[in-house]
């Protein structure tokens, strides 16, 4: 099964790719968590991707569509993937029809997590993430369940994005509006795109997206 979950910043594919990755079994793809560890290499590649990254504005399409079509060639990624984050722009989004047609894959389902603009900026500005796997957190509302301990990895450090400050938030909104979701109709023409209500709790959106996968398939 590949799906690929959509949404603005804030809206929870993180948090909710990380649940479907364990109940499903198929991998969770996230280019943002993928440059970030671009970023930490401290290449010049890094460097650049970095400030795009800070500022809040897109990382360009051909480097971003090359480290995809590279990751979603690897074994592990042949069970099914979950994107997250991917693609962002129409030519993005073109370019995956192509990678999966010529994979002889398909795309099951597009799954559009909406949030109002008060709730993303709230979860946006009480968020912090395990330095170690990028596991998101909430100061309110989703605190680890050991206090200072990642549940997915163990770490015990933890950061603030610098793309959360209020004017990196600011320029990401544009952004996706203006890059992102233009890419929308052509899912919607096609029949494969389904909306949840991203405001619920994250249980809560967790079974939303669930009623839509559908029950997990025997091995
Ligand atoms: P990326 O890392 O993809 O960031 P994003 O799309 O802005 O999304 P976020 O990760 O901020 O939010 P999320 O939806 O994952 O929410 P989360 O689950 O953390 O991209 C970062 C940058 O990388 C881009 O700006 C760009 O520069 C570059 N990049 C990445 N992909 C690219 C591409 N394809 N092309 C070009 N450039 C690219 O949840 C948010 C908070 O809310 C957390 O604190 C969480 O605990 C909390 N929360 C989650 N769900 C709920 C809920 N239901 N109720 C209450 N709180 C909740
Ligand atoms: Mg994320
Ligand atoms: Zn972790």
């Amino acid at each position: 099964m590949n799906v690929i979950l959509l949404g603005p910043p804030g809206s929870g594919k993180g948090t909710q790719a990380k649940r479907l990755e364990e109940r499903y079994g198929i991998r969770h793809l996230a280019t943002g968590d993928m440059f970030r560890a671009v970023t930490a290499s401290g290449s010049e590649l890094g460097l650049r991707v970095k400030s795009i990254m800070d500022s809040g504005q897109l990382v360009p399409d051909d480097i971003t569509i090359e480290m995809l079509a590279a990751r979603i060639g690897e074994p592990d990624c042949r069970g099914g993937f979950i994107l997250d984050g991917f693609p962002r722009t129409v030519p993005q989004a073109e370019a995956l029809d192509a990678m999966l047609a010529q994979r002889h894959l398909g795309l099951n389902h597009v799954i559009l997590i909406e949030v109002d603009d008060a709730a993303l900026i709230d979860r946006l500005s009480g968020r912090f993430t395990c330095a170690r796997c990028g596991a998101s957190y909430h100061e309110r509302y989703n605190r680890p369940r050991f206090e200072g301990v990642c549940d997915v990895c163990g770490s015990r450090e933890f950061i603030h994005r610098l793309d959360d400050r209020p004017e990196a938030v600011a320029a990401r909104f544009q952004v996706y509006r203006r890059q992102t979701e233009p890419i929308l109709p052509s899912y919607r023409e096609r029949g494969i795109l389904r909306v949840v209500d991203g405001m619920a709790g994250i249980d809560e959106v967790t079974q939303q997206i669930e009623m839509i996968l559908g029950p997990v398939s025997p091995a």
